[in-house]
């Protein structure tokens, strides 16, 4: 699809932390690539990370409830205020409605922590995941970079990289690991996605 012939916008959805999101703007919105900007920040927990981080960024959030997230009437226009084009889902834990991902289709894009189809599905996040790397013995795991459809994990893989699990390693280490390389990956696999790239 084509898109209109600006600056574009790209809202993320965050649930914790947000140190992809903190990537994710450091590149965009002060950093090596300006075609980009990210406009918002939603996220559904009144208390999650992301939340300072944005502020700090200059970056505006919403605080939106379940309710919300599911309602067009109170999302396609905060989608429309912010001029929308893009959606990036990191780290954000509730489900994405049908008619969002409809209208976003081909440009809402999800980050998973571990090799998918391995360690995805339902209840799979977080800490969560790399517990049950170790757990499985894996050797090696990584990050996969997907579209978004509406079932959980399972769109069009766009991008996957690996790093090794060490034995001996904790969650802890295995998420340390993950992260490094979704800070460094996330925001050139967003940057594919931009109109003249
Ligand atoms: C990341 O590991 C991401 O892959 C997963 O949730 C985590 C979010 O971490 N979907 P953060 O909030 O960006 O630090």
């Amino acid at each position: 699809m084509k898109l209109h012939n600006h600056t574009t916008k790209i809202a993320i959805f965050a649930s914790g932390s947000g140190s992809n999101a903190e990537a994710i703007i450091s590149y965009f919105n002060a950093g090596p690539d300006s075609r980009a900007e990210v406009a918002l920040v939603v996220t559904n927990r009144p208390d999650a990370g992301v939340i300072g981080r944005a502020h700090r960024l200059d970056v505006p959030v919403t605080v939106l409830t379940r309710s919300e997230l599911a309602d067009p009437d109170f999302m396609l226009p905060l989608m429309d205020r912010y001029s929308i084009d893009i959606v990036v889902l990191a780290g954000f834990l509730m489900m994405i409605p049908p008619f969002l991902i409809h209208r976003y289709e081909g440009r809402i894009v999800n980050i998973h922590p571990s090799l998918l189809p391995r360690h995805g599905g339902k209840g799979m996040y977080g800490r969560r995941v790399h517990e049950a790397v170790i757990a499985a013995g894996d050797t090696v795991t990584g990050i996969t970079i997907h579209q978004v459809s509406e079932r959980y994990d399972e769109g069009a893989i766009l991008f996957q990289a690996t790093v090794p699990v060490h034995p001996g390693d904790t969650p802890a280490d295995v998420e340390a690991r993950v992260h490094t390389l979704e800070h460094h990956n996330y925001p050139r696999i967003i940057a594919t996605l931009l109109p003249d790239s």
